[in-house]
């Protein structure tokens, strides 16, 4: 991680406005703190929001319906070097298959491209279809697999996206 790098990610940066219903995805507040809190919890996750706005190369945002209106999911997403690591995206339970995972990634993939970076990464549990379903359908290939990667034994699959060539159709 170089100074300049460090720099260039010391704010994230306002999503694009939405257009008619289209989830609104923006930086972290501390209005989100709660919310942020339990989605991370109910997935077994550790958080420290106020530290990861602090880190020059994190990326915390959350998603919402609408302006003011609570937020119903959360992605956290670390830059190293060229690369994009996403280490968190979670949605409420009672607001999934909504649009407001894939409005988080795809913002996530944007960022990267405006930035001419060249890769997501990330790991997922083999059995997490809908989640492994999601990032085929933005382009996101298998690129290994972590044996026993998760506490309870899981394999992960490392997946990625190269965000030169975009995301590959299929
Ligand atoms: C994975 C997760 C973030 C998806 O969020 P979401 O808001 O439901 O995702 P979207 O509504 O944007 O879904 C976009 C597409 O992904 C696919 N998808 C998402 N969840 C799916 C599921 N449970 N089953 C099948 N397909 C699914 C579908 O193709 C969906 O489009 P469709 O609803 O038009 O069919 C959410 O299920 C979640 O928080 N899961 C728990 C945490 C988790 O597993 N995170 C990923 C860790 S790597």
């Amino acid at each position: 991680m170089t100074s300049t790098d460090r720099d260039d990610e010391r704010r994230v940066e306002p999503a694009e406005e939405p257009v008619g219903v289209a989830p609104i995805v923006a930086p972290y507040g501390a209005e989100d703190h709660g919310v942020v809190m339990e989605l991370a919890a109910s997935e077994r996750l550790p958080l420290e929001p106020d530290a990861e706005v602090r880190r020059g190369h994190a990326l915390l945002w959350v998603v919402r319906p609408a302006a003011r209106a609570p937020a119903q999911g959360y992605l956290l997403a670390w830059r190293v070097a060229d690369e994009l690591e996403l280490l968190h995206l979670v949605v409420h339970p009672a607001a999934r298959r909504r649009g407001f995972g894939g409005a988080l990634l795809d913002e996530l993939l944007a960022h990267g491209r405006r930035r001419g970076l060249g890769a997501v990464y990330l790991e997922v549990r083999v059995s997490n279809e809908g989640a492994l379903r999601l990032y085929r359908s933005r382009g996101f290939r298998e690129e290994g697999r972590r044996r026993g990667y998760y506490a309870d034994g899981e394999d992960a699959l490392v997946l990625t996206l190269p965000l030169s060539r975009g995301p590959v159709p299929g």
